[in-house]
């Protein structure tokens, strides 16, 4: 018998999500991060090392049933590389390996899209970008997170300036999809598929600030039904973040895939049903069986702030002023402005941000 029922590789904030999950369900759980005071480190068993190593993730390996990542940066050579060294069934882990290798290279994941007739913007290598002709959008094909790694070239003088400053390798070009909204599906590709509801999430500065529910029945239904597809495109198993265009004419296509929790789904933690956490582990498990919906809740996130202070003195400011927030904090180190350092989940309709706005004045002593 394994010492953990499931390892999970990496230690932010959706390993400790995840870690909390597991342990309310009984489920034994190790992380893997190179701090030993990582978010998922404070509230369980952990293992030091690098997410990208093999003989790292092999120590996992070797003492788990069941392997998951909460990130898609995990080089697929090295979990192959690690799954030989520890003598581990690449059978489990979740999501499956081929399906992070398709999905890690942006361009590979936008050609499996598109080969699957999944709308989708049209993408090429960087170095092809005329093909498309301008407004287009370059993006890193691997790596890339919170808009870091997606430049906008809205003519081909700007697509040369770009070209100076990037390995055009490594990169990829794409339509650029004047959107209306942008949605977000989370799907759990298990025993049966089933799917959280069609959120609609709100970036500012290419960071996720809101997510809240989708109102039109019409829209729920064909952002899932086009979230479904990506996932089987991808040949997915376990549990994926779809991020959606919603274009001016109504029409769905993707964005990208996410095979991990999503920032999108940190609602479900408070709505009373099914979270997806422990949707995350059971799926890793494979023995998951259909999202439980909850009430309607909307989510905001708190970003690191300049000039931030003491977070117990803000936690109390929230918890006196606004007792409808529920507070999630994930304990870093370090609040650097603009890093994602908790969320506040709101049971309600109403899509007030006083209680984030009173966390913030608090925090950062105005
Ligand atoms: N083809 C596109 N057209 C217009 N905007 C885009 C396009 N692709 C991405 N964006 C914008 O950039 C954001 C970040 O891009 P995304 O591919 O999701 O990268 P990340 O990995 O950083 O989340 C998206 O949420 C969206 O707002
Ligand atoms: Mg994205």
């Amino acid at each position: 018998m394994a010492q953990y029922q499931v390892g999970i590789l990496g230690g932010g904030q959706l390993a400790r999500m995840s870690m909390i999950a597991a342990h309310q369900l009984g489920v034994k759980a190790v992380s893997l991060d190179p701090d030993p005071a990582s978010p998922a480190a404070q509230v369980g068993p952990f293992i030091v090392g690098s997410i990208t190593l093999p003989e790292d993730i092999a120590k996992v390996m070797s003492c788990c049933e069941f392997v998951t990542f909460e990130n898609e940066f995990i080089p697929a050579s090295a979990l192959r590389e690690a799954c030989a060294l520890a003598s581990f069934d690449p059978a489990n882990v979740t999501p499956r390996i081929e399906t992070l290798e398709v999905i890690q290279d942006k361009l590979t994941q936008r050609r499996a899209l598109l080969a699957h007739s999944v709308p989708s913007p049209r993408a090429v290598p960087a170095a092809d970008a005329r093909e498309l002709g301008f407004p287009c959008v370059l993006k890193a094909r691997f790596g890339g997170y919170d808009g870091k790694g997606t430049r906008y070239a809205k003519s081909e003088a700007e697509y040369l300036s770009i070209l100076g400053e990037i390995d055009v390798q490594q990169w990829l070009a794409e339509e650029f999809v004047s959107f209306n909204r942008e949605l977000a599906v989370m799907v759990c590709a298990g025993p049966t598929t089933s799917c959280f509801p069609a959120m609609v999430t709100e970036q500012k500065n290419h960071v996720c600030d809101l997510v809240y529910g989708v109102d039109e029945e019409d829209t729920q239904e064909r952002a899932t039904k086009v979230a479904i597809a990506a996932v089987e495109a991808v040949k997915g198993q376990g549990l994926f973040g779809v991020e959606l265009f919603e274009h001016p004419d109504g029409r769905i296509s993707v964005n990208e895939i996410a095979p991990r929790p999503h920032n999108s789904g940190h609602y479900s933690l408070d709505w009373g049903g099914t979270s997806q956490f422990e949707a995350h582990i059971l799926l890793t498990l494979g023995i998951f069986g259909a999202v439980q919906k909850g009430k309607s809740t909307w989510m905001a996130n708190l970003l690191g702030q300049e000039g931030a202070q003491d977070y117990a003195k803000a936690l109390a400011a929230l918890t006196e002023k606004h007792p409808e927030a529920r507070m999630h904090w994930y304990g870093k180190a370090e609040a650097k402005p603009g890093r994602k350092m908790g969320h506040l989940n709101i049971c309600d309709d109403s899509m007030d941000t006083a209680a984030r706005d009173a966390f913030y004045k608090a925090w950062v002593n105005l």
